[in-house]
């Protein structure tokens, strides 16, 4: 089975990244060699997903413009005999279908994936948040769908341990585990850390049956005036159920800073070529 559309996330004003995101969008600020939801798209594509919906917002142009076809680079490229270049960019354009859907008004993450309802027709769908970054195998969405495939009905969320201070950061959940998977009973949205139901914290993925939308719908404004995702997934729990998976992959939070500096070390030293690698360790050791 597969899951075929992912949803990702991507209207927020990325105030966290200032001054870089004055006029650039965040998640096209680089990480090593590309933008950082160059990274999140390609672990889509690597665990199956076949159209990726991206929820823009005004005043965030080049998304889109980063995944389409560029005809005259293409042109420049063949004509200097940069073929095998030329090619890789057209394959990467039609490795998937682009859909882009506006979030008109800051409403929040449940708010956002309501955004991209009309542009799904499939049973399940996954999200992606980029401000998360899961590198190597096997990808980290895969890890989600093949414990989807097992019960498609429920939702699976990825999942984290974080220290008792980081509590307020996440989306937090309880539950039972049984061998490598946590049937999710509580779900609470970035709570102190008395509150937290466990240490496990939510990651940016997730598979949800296309119920999700229902339930989106039906709800009511949450914490801070905004649609929560997570109450939404709470209801879930109570009914179809939610499962909970750590993702094998490595996660760095991209969502900082220091977090998209620290991603961006690590792809040099696992990605870049040996010269590039020598002169990252030889600096990070001076
Ligand atoms: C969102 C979710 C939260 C989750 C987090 C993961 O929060 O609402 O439940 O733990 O992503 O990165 P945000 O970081 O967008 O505020």
């Amino acid at each position: 089975m597969s899951v075929s559309t992912a949803i990702i996330p991507a209207a927020g004003y990325g105030t966290r990244m200032l001054p870089a995101s004055y006029a650039v969008a965040k998640e096209l600020l680089p990480v090593f060699d590309r933008p950082s939801i160059d990274w999140v798209v390609a672990e889509a594509l690597a665990a199956g997903v076949e159209r990726i919906i991206l929820v823009s917002s005004r005043g965030k142009p080049g998304l889109m413009d980063h995944f389409d076809r560029h005809p005259h680079l293409e042109t420049m490229l063949n004509g200097s005999g940069k073929t095998a270049l030329a090619e890789q960019i057209k394959e990467r354009a039609q490795a998937a279908s682009f859909i882009e859907v506006r979030q008109g008004e800051a409403l929040g993450l449940g708010h956002a994936v309501l955004c991209a309802a009309a542009a799904c027709s499939d049973d399940r769908v996954a999200v992606l948040l980029p401000d998360d970054l899961y590198f190597g195998a096997p990808p980290a969405l895969a890890d989600l769908i093949a414990a989807s495939d097992k019960a498609p009905q429920k939702g699976v969320i990825g999942l984290l341990q974080v220290e008792p201070e980081e509590t307020r950061k996440y989306g937090m959940v309880g539950g039972r585990w049984d061998g490598a998977v946590m049937t999710i009973d509580r779900l609470v949205e970035k709570p102190a850390p008395e509150d937290a139901p466990s240490a496990m914290a939510i990651t940016g993925r997730y598979v949800l049956p296309a119920s999700i939308f229902a339930e989106l719908r039906a709800q009511g404004s949450g914490a801070l005036g905004e649609i929560q995702l997570t109450d939404a997934l709470q209801r879930l729990a109570r009914g179809a159920g939610m499962l909970g998976v750590i993702p094998r992959a490595r996660r760095f939070d991209a969502g900082d800073h220091g977090g998209l500096l620290v991603a961006s070390l690590r792809c040099g030293l696992d990605y870049g070529d040996p010269e590039l690698r020598q002169r990252l360790t030889a600096e990070i050791n001076r």
